[in-house]
C-alpha cells in the first residue's frame, strides 16, 4: 500500500488518481473529515487522518504501507518539521520507498520556500530510506483558477514580468512519473528534474489566442495589487511573505530547468502549453 500524503490538494488529487488507475492501492493522508470523503472518491483503498506537523500521528499513518509518495504542503512555516516526521515514521517503519514532491531548483536561497526544500532534501538523502526526489516545475493547470475571468477579460494575468521563461510542466506528466517510479528500484537514490519546455506569459498569449480563437494579451499584475487581493481572500502572512519574493525573482530570473530528465522517464516529449490548451479547451 502507498501512503499519499496531502491527497486532497492539487498534487495530491492528481498523483492519487493516477496510482489508483494504474492499480496500486492508496492509503490516503487527510486533515479534514470532508477530504477523507474526496479521498475515497478518487478510489483509496484507506484514510487516514493525520497533520503532518503532528510526529505520532505521522507515525501512526505508516501502519500498512510500503512506500511512500510525499506531498508536502505548499509553502508552510513547518517545512522541515513536517519532512522530519516523515523520514523518522519511515526510518521507523522500514518503509521500501519514499518519494519527495519537491519544486524545481531548491538551490536558490532567494526563494525561501524552495530553499527550506533543500534542508529536507538534505536529511531525506541522509536517512538511509530508499529515496527518489522529483524537483517539479509549476503547473501549466495553476491558470485553471482564472479560466473563466481570462475568457471574460481577454487578458492573461500574472504577476510576474510577461517575458520571464518558466519550464512550465503539465500536472498529468507529472502524475505519470509518480506511477512509473514508485517502488521501481531504478529510481531509487536518485533526484530527477520534472520540467517542461520553457515558455513566457506572452508566448502562453498568443497561444492562447490562436487556440480559443479570441484575442488574449499577457499582462503582469503589479505586485503590490496581487498581495492585497492574496490577504483579502484569506492567504496567511507566511505565504504572502513567500509570494512577495517569489514574484520578483521571476522578473528577473524566470524559472527553468531541462525537459530532458521529464522526456526520459516518460518516453516521449513532454505534454506543450499548446497541447495543454487543446486538451483543456475540448473538455
Ligand atoms: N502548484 C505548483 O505549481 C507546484 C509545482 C511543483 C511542486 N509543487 C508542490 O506540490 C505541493 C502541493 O502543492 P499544491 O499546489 O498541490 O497545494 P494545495 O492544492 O494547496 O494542497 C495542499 C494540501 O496540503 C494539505 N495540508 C496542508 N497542511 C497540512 C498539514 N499540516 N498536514 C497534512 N496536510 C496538510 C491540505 O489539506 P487541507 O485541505 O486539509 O488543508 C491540501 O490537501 C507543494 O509542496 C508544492 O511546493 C507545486
Amino acid at each position: 500500500m502507498i501512503l499519499v500524503t496531502c491527497t486532497t490538494g492539487k498534487t495530491g488529487q492528481a498523483i492519487t488518481r493516477a496510482l489508483v488507475s494504474s492499480g496500486k492501492q492508496v492509503k490516503a493522508m487527510v486533515r479534514k473529515v470532508k477530504s477523507a470523503q474526496t479521498a475515497r472518491e478518487m478510489g483509496a483503498a484507506d484514510v487516514i487522518m493525520a497533520d503532518l506537523a503532528n510526529k505520532d500521528e505521522v507515525l501512526n499513518a505508516m501502519e500498512g504501507v510500503s512506500a511512500v509518495y510525499y506531498v508536502a504542503p505548499n509553502m508552510d512555516p513547518n517545512e522541515r518539521l513536517n519532512g522530519e516526521n516523515i523520514i523518522s515514521a519511515c526510518q521507523s517503519e522500514n518503509i521500501n520507498h519514499l518519494v519527495f514532491h519537491s519544486v524545481l531548483h531548491t538551490q536558490i536561497e532567494a526563494l525561501p520556500h524552495h530553499w527550506e526544500r533543500h534542508f529536507v532534501e538534505q536529511s531525506i538523502i541522509n536517512s538511509g530510506i530508499p529515496f527518489s526526489i522529483l524537483q517539479v516545475g509549476s503547473y501549466m493547470q495553476n491558470m485553471l483558477p482564472m479560466w473563466e475571468k481570462m475568457l471574460e477579460s481577454g487578458i492573461h494575468r500574472m504577476a510576474y514580468d510577461t517575458e520571464a521563461p518558466m519550464s512550465l510542466v503539465d500536472l498529468e506528466d507529472v502524475a505519470e512519473v509518480a506511477v512509473k517510479i514508485i517502488d521501481n528500484s531504478n529510481f531509487f537514490n536518485g533526484i530527477f528534474e520534472i520540467a517542461g519546455p520553457s515558455i513566457t506569459l506572452l508566448e502562453k498569449a498568443k497561444i492562447l489566442t490562436s487556440i480559443l480563437g479570441r484575442k488574449i494579451i499577457a499582462e503582469k499584475q503589479p505586485l503590490a495589487q496581487f498581495l492585497e487581493h492574496g490577504k483579502a481572500i484569506g492567504l496567511s502572512k507566511y505565504t504572502l511573505s513567500m509570494m512577495s519574493k517569489m514574484f520578483p525573482y521571476y522578473d528577473k530570473h524566470g524559472l527553468v530547468g531541462s525537459d530532458k530528465v521529464l522526456e526520459w522517464i516518460l518516453g516521449r516529449r513532454p505534454t506543450t502549453f499548446d497541447e495543454f490548451v487543446r486538451r483543456i479547451a475540448a473538455s
